[in-house]
């Protein structure tokens, strides 16, 4: 039943504020169409990150976990001109689909799909950086680990979005053995220590269930 009225009102939201062009549905298309599994944020998230790009005026956005790019197209229209998004990938199926998505959007100049597991490529980031915006949305289990790397990467002002923290509530539940559950209270507790960084974690009901995601912003000395 929830779920219903859940999907309801994100249809009723999507329906009169996100314009979801070609390029983003064909996105989807041909991710199914390769196999790849549906775990693209939703629309009305992928809206959210690009408003925020556009907010912080974002020349360089950083995104851990590509799948299919349809994130990346939202992220990247945040861009100002002349602004780079590179996004990593550790599945070479995912990252072709991406690729070619992100071309087929206009927006292979702009953006580059990085092969290779994201605590492999990291360290090869720093030049690049500093990032406006980073987006984690890989493992989770390694969420703790991409959030230290995503502070290393930034500026002060930099906002960092961590997506998929809530887990249907089981991110509350101290006696989860659940590696990705684990791994999702690793970031809290690193989120909680880090004394360079502002956080909140908000919860969201929708197309993909029960979640949430973190919004961390890198304080300004
Ligand atoms: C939830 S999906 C990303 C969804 C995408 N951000 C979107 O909303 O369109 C997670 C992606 O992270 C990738 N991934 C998993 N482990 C990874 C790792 N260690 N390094 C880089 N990417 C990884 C997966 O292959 C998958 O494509």
């Amino acid at each position: 039943m929830d779920d219903v009225k859940w999907q309801a009102v994100e249809d009723y939201i999507a329906g009169n504020l996100i314009e979801e062009d070609a390029a983003l549905s064909q996105a989807l298309k041909a991710s199914a169409a390769a196999g790849l599994p549906d775990i693209a944020v939703s629309a009305t998230q992928g809206k959210l990150l690009q408003l925020l790009a556009q907010t912080l005026g974002a020349q360089k956005i950083l995104e851990i976990g590509t799948l299919g790019g349809y994130s990346s197209i939202w992220l990247a229209r945040g861009l100002v001109p002349g602004g780079r998004l590179i996004t990593l990938e550790v599945d070479p199926a995912h990252a072709d689909v991406a690729r070619r998505n992100l071309d087929r959007a206009g927006l292979g100049d702009r953006v580059e799909v990085r092969l290779g597991p994201a605590l492999e490529t990291l360290p090869g980031l720093v030049e690049a950086g500093p990032f406006d915006l980073i987006f984690i949305d890989a493992d989770k289990q390694s969420n703790a680990d991409y959030f230290k790397w995503a502070v290393r990467l930034s500026r002060p002002g930099s906002l960092i979005i961590v997506d998929n923290v809530v887990r249907g509530g089981k991110v509350a539940d101290a006696s989860s053995s659940e590696p990705m559950v684990l791994g999702t209270r690793r970031l809290f507790a690193a989120l909680a220590s880090d004394q360079s960084v502002e956080a909140t974690a908000l919860q969201t009901v929708g197309p993909k269930g029960y979640d949430g995601f973190v919004v961390a912003r890198v304080k300004v000395p």
